[in-house]
């Protein structure tokens, strides 16, 4: 299994990911979001890459009957039902709802992986869900951090090095390359205090300053659920247990 990490989708085309099985990481805070919505019930997220598909999506799906949540800079976006704190995503507001996500970094790069042949969510809350997935489906991994502006995001990459020292626990068929290895440096030195990395860095400061300070502590918790949420036809949902696709490669390995 090859590895290769990707620190911001910026770097690449929406061609790239044809065919790929991608995993995409936004720590803070979209894909953690996505992971507490979907253990909270929600029946769907779609996530799109501008304000105005938002709008648009919300208001024709379901008869108008999604919430529609994101953010800009941070904070909930005028008009929107919530904003991209997963302590909003509780079971009462969101259970059985369908979800019109946006946000700057996250949803954009689940939307640029669209190609993939297997896109999967994310986060240190389900982290070791995701390895064992991966394991199964025994094919080469783009791993996506969102990043930030364009630039690396230290939340991002710590969680893809983390994700590949699991694999490598679970798999002796791992080939990495630099930007995989850097990764996993990264995650050596920055990853024993997930809370206090995240806390430092670029992202989680903006946090910090415009009061989310607690879902920093919250998207440091790790293995909280056993959800993989995929990608599939412009919709996330968590993949069903007996749901691994039957490659030629992992037929034999089965
Ligand atoms: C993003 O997609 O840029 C983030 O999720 C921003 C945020 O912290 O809400």
């Amino acid at each position: 299994m090859k590895v290769n990490v990707i620190v911001s989708p910026a770097v690449v085309e929406e061609l790239y990911f044809s065919g790929k099985t991608t995993v995409v990481i936004d720590v803070l805070r979209a894909t953690s979001t996505i992971v507490y919505a979907l253990m909270n019930g929600a029946k769907e997220i779609i996530p799109v890459g501008s304000v105005e598909f938002a709008m648009k999506a919300s208001s024709t799906m379901f008869g108008g009957q999604t919430l529609l949540a994101g953010e800009r800079n941070t904070k909930m976006i005028d008009g929107f039902n919530m904003g991209n704190s997963p302590a909003e995503f509780t079971q009462e507001k969101i259970s059985g709802k369908g979800i019109v996500l946006f946000t700057t970094n996250g949803t954009r790069a689940i939307v640029k992986s669209k190609y993939s042949a297997n896109v999967i969510i994310a986060s240190f809350l389900n982290i070791n869900a995701v390895a064992e997935y991966l394991v199964q489906l025994n094919e080469n991994v783009e791993i996506v951090c969102s990043g930030r502006n364009n630039q690396l995001g230290m939340d991002d990459t710590v969680c893809a090095g983390k994700l590949i020292q699991l694999l490598a626990e679970k798999t002796e068929n791992l080939e990495l390359n630099d930007s995989s290895l850097a990764a996993v440096v990264l995650a050596k030195s920055q990853g024993k205090n997930l809370k206090k990395m995240m806390q430092g860095s670029d992202h989680g400061k903006i946090l910090i300053e415009n009061g989310f300070q607690d879902d920093i502590a919250f998207c440091a918790k790790t293995n909280i659920t056993d959800i993989v949420p995929v990608f599939v036809n412009g919709v996330i949902k968590p993949l069903k247990k007996d749901e691994v696709p039957q490659t030629e490669e992992n037929v034999e390995q089965n």
